[in-house]
């Protein structure tokens, strides 16, 4: 057993219970054992890959998303770009690449990353190494600066979420417990949650029995944060991630180890657990706060609004045979329906007045 399950096993049995929420918290992001705090989960060796590790072009054209919008604003002399969970460094780097294109707008350019793992800050820093990046634990860190771009790919899917399920005696929250020998974790039921209610997606208050709401209150807080920074400050905000325009009452959550699904609670620390991220709310979140938002618009749509199929025309002139090849299957794979081209989709919020930006009528 991992140190890390071992101790949320004496946890428990001191305490009692604790929410999805805690227990990702902990999985996740614990200091030293957490599981995007000890090394490099990406890539066909590790558990998952990302859309920026499969093509330069995300990237790119993420870039070119960036400097239209920094047209848009006036071509202001600074910006501060902000990447929420940069990974690799591989999109910021594929993004610096394509921002030298416009005069003016790399230069411009403030680099802020917020990251809460150091051994991914450490591959950031070689991977983006001379482009002058500050890096922070969260947004609340990064000081104001006007106007403000914000990216983040798969970062909300890796925020802790609540999950609740309806039963005949009303909503309860799921809990992690004990197994009945006490040597395991277990999924278990809070007593009838009144309070979820209050919580829970409009459209769900009303679900039947066997229906799961999952509330995202670290996500919730943060689109709200941005939408008040783009307020504040001018400036967008692009969200992508995989995900729901609407909650449909089913569980999301998942663990991904090696490429493949296994128990959330088999093995803490040691596979990616995320949610699919619910878009409706972040938008719901962000234009509360003040600012206005577009979306969530399917990742295929997006992406060949900005250009993708040229940029890939492009690529392959003077490429090999087997470079084309590896073109054409990049483009099918971040475009087509029944790969990222739906599931994953892209939400965008700006200060009020400024869209619709790129990609915005997709
Ligand atoms: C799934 S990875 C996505 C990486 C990258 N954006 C990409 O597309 O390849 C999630 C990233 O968010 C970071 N992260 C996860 N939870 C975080 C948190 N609570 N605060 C800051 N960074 C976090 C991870 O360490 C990792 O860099």
């Amino acid at each position: 057993m991992s140190e890390l399950a071992a101790r949320l096993l004496k946890r428990i049995a001191r305490q009692g219970p604790i929410t999805v929420a805690e227990y990702l918290a902990e999985v996740l992001t614990a200091p030293r054992q957490g599981y995007y705090m000890t090394g490099d989960p990406f890539g066909a060796r590790g558990d998952f890959v990302t859309a920026p590790e499969i093509s330069q072009m995300f990237g790119e054209l993420i870039g070119l998303w960036c400097a239209e919008t920094w047209q848009r604003l006036g071509g202001p002399a600074t910006l501060t770009l902000v990447e929420l969970g940069p990974g690799r460094g591989t999109l910021l780097a594929d993004l610096l690449r394509a921002a030298k294109m416009l005069p003016g707008f790399r230069e411009a350019l403030k680099l802020h990353l917020v990251e809460v793992s150091p051994a991914l800050r450490a591959l950031q820093a070689r991977r983006l190494e001379g482009v002058g990046a500050t890096w922070h634990d969260s947004l609340a860190e990064v000081p104001q600066g006007r106007p403000l771009l914000v990216i983040a790919n798969e970062f909300f899917d890796a925020l802790p979420i609540r999950q609740f399920e309806r039963t005949p005696e009303g909503w309860r929250e799921r809990l992690v417990g004990l197994a009945p020998g006490r040597d395991a974790l277990a999924f278990g039921l809070s007593p009838p949650a009144p309070y979820a209610e209050a919580l829970l997606p409009e459209g769900l208050r009303g679900a039947g029995p066997g229906a799961v709401a999952e509330v995202a209150p670290a996500g919730l807080s943060l689109a709200a944060e941005i939408g008040r920074r783009l307020v504040e400050d001018g400036g967008a905000a692009l969200i992508v991630d995989y995900g729901y325009a609407e909650p449909d009452g089913r569980p999301t959550l998942q663990a991904l180890r090696r490429h493949r699904r296994e128990d959330v609670l088999a093995a803490p620390g040691e596979a990616d657990l995320t949610a699919h991220v619910d878009f409706s709310a972040l938008a719901r979140a962000a234009r509360e706060a003040g600012a206005a938002a577009w979306g969530p618009l399917p990742q295929g749509a997006f992406l060949e609004a900005l250009g993708i199929a040229t940029r890939a025309e492009r690529l392959a002139v003077g490429a090999s045979p087997e470079q084309a090849a590896e073109i054409r299957a990049a483009l099918h794979r971040l475009t087509a329906a029944e790969e990222m081209g739906r599931l994953f989709k892209a939400l965008v919020l700006a200060a009020p007045g400024l869209g619709p930006l790129a990609g915005c009528a997709a």
